[in-house]
């Protein structure tokens, strides 16, 4: 299908991260530096979602057992923990980004 429009630059001015649908997938879409990224919302470790979690200079960490991701790549910075014990590394799905007319359009297929 291609870059699908998913949300507006405008909605940004207040927050740097939006949760939003495409097909099945839900998408965390960010802010960094000025620029749109996006991920999977889903953690790789069990599923928790990322957005509900922080963005802190451009670090996705999970709210349910704190696994670090950049938001830029998907890339896993931190393990996930349960107690003391650390679970494996995964890193996230990371989506294609671009923006035309104050539009931000994502590819979910590539
Ligand atoms: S579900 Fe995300 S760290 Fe466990």
């Amino acid at each position: 299908m291609g870059f699908q429009k998913v949300a507006e630059i405008k909605e940004f001015e207040k927050t740097e991260k939006k949760l939003v649908e495409v097909g099945d997938k839900k998408i965390l879409l960010t802010k960094v530096d000025g620029a749109y990224y996006a991920v999977s919302n889903k953690c790789p470790h069990m599923g928790g979602s990322l957005f509900k979690g922080s963005l802190e200079d451009g670090v996705i960490t999970c709210p349910r057992h704190g696994a670090k991701y950049d938001a830029k790549t998907g890339k896993g910075l931190g393990k996930p923990k349960i107690l003391f014990i650390e679970f494996k590394m995964e890193n996230n799905r990371s989506y294609p980004v671009k923006v035309e007319d104050g539009k931000i359009l994502i590819d979910i297929d590539s």
